[in-house]
């Protein structure tokens, strides 16, 4: 593949321009404090870099999935501020995204000043999936600035105003964060160093169809965990009781087993799991249990793969080459069902070659669960946008980029 995309230098000089920036900057948060700055932290190279060359920086991310109006619950104010911790200089708040507000505080910015506009999924045009709805909004979003950045990484699957159709309207380039995310899942497409190891969890089989049709040519083992895990399981002839079930994707687990059989790619599934007899809530302490995979009481769900399944994925990841692992094993926010998904973590820390955290709640769980982010290769802020790229799909927002 032949990178035709523009860094920021194509730009020119940036000295009193403004620079629209779409950044990722979509953190979870418990009410109004950031649970994990990741997203944050990982956007301020490229607005450091636009600011000491002098620009006025003009910030658009999304938070949440609001409903294309004002929501307070959906507020970015809170990102503000610690972006202004972290940049070690002041972010200006509008508190629109394209109104008078954004207008004004575009206007205030003096070189190299940085500003956040408000949440642009408040905006209906932003996801709007009418071509002229969206240009609309994005005419907005262009008229306040004179050149477009596009360092959102996790949202480049998204063709959205501020994703995609802006990069239309003005001069435009990719920032250092999407090349380099997009430079690593290179490594993974292109001549991966083998064994080729590919760890998927989370809770559907559905989300992930796509990558692991991709990879079941590529990788050479595929371990699964995590809630979609039963339905592997369920189509292997076992009973999983309450367990996260996609009925309607047993067939395609049954068809995976088989192609990989017949592919040579060893699919490592648990053996154990940890169940409970309700999904773990505030009001009620764990009753964490240990039971065979195919012994899983009718009313128990599992919740984390076993002990001695975590210790099977060590060792399959022990000699991994490359290893690319998306999604939990199991409900890691809860101390009782976060082993699996520690053992993992801990396993790719080991990894002698490339590993790579995808995104989301992968990477959330490596540093709630206190792990060292150097220890890993690389840790993704695109969850979706990482498994878009792995199962081979043109993304809107670094297509938009290419130059001819
Ligand atoms: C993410 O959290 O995966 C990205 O920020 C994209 O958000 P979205 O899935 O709501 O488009
Ligand atoms: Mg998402």
């Amino acid at each position: 593949m032949v990178d035709h995309t523009a860094g920021i230098e194509s730009l020119g000089d940036l000295r009193g321009r403004r620079v629209l920036v779409r950044s990722d900057l979509n953190v979870p948060l418990d009410g109004t404090s950031i649970t994990d700055d990741g997203r944050i932290r990982a956007s301020v190279p490229t607005l450091r870099q636009l600011s000491d060359a002098g620009a006025r920086v003009v910030v658009t991310a999304h938070l949440g999935r609001p409903d294309g109006s004002p929501d307070p619950r959906y507020s970015l104010r809170p990102v503000a501020e610690r972006l202004s911790e972290l940049l070690g200089r002041p972010v200006a708040f509008a508190t629109d995204t394209v109104g008078a507000s954004a207008s004004e505080t575009v206007e205030g910015l003096a070189d190299g000043g940085v500003a956040l506009l408000e949440n642009v999924r408040f905006n209906a045009g932003e996801t709007s999936k009418d071509d002229a709805a969206r240009g609309a909004f994005a005419d907005e979003l262009a008229a306040l600035a004179d050149a477009f950045v596009s360092d959102g990484f996790g949202v480049v699957h998204r063709k959205q105003a501020s994703v995609y159709d802006v990069a239309q309207r003005l001069p435009s380039a990719m920032g250092g964060l999407v090349a380099a995310e997009v430079d690593v899942l290179r490594r993974l497409t292109e001549h991966p160093d083998r064994p080729y190891v590919v760890v998927l969890g989370g809770s559907k089989v559905s989300d992930k169809l796509g990558v692991i049709d991709n990879l079941i040519d590529k990788a050479d083992r595929l371990l699964i965990g995590g809630g979609m895990v039963f339905t592997f399981l369920k189509a292997q002839g076992h009973e999983v009781g309450r367990s996260l079930l996609e009925d309607d994707q047993l067939d395609t687990c049954t068809r995976y087993l088989t192609e990989a059989a017949d592919r040579g790619v060893e699919i490592v599934l648990p053996t154990d799991v940890v169940v409970d007899t309700a999904f773990p809530s505030g009001d009620r302490e764990p009753q964490p249990r240990v039971v065979p995979a195919s012994e899983i009481p009718a009313d128990a769900l599992g919740l984390d793969i076993g002990p001695k399944s975590s210790a099977a994925f060590a060792a399959a990841l022990a000699d991994a080459r490359t290893v690319f692992w998306n999604g939990p094993m199991g409900v890691f926010e809860v101390e009782a069902f976060a082993e699996g998904t520690r053992a993992v973590a801990e396993a790719l820390t080991k990894v002698d070659g490339l590993s790579v955290v995808g995104g989301g709640d992968s990477a959330a769980a490596v540093r709630q669960l206190g792990f060292d982010e150097a220890a890993f290769g690389h840790i993704s802020t695109g969850g979706g946008a990482s498994l878009e790229f792995l199962e081979g799909k043109q993304l809107p927002g670094i297509a938009v980029l290419e130059k001819d």
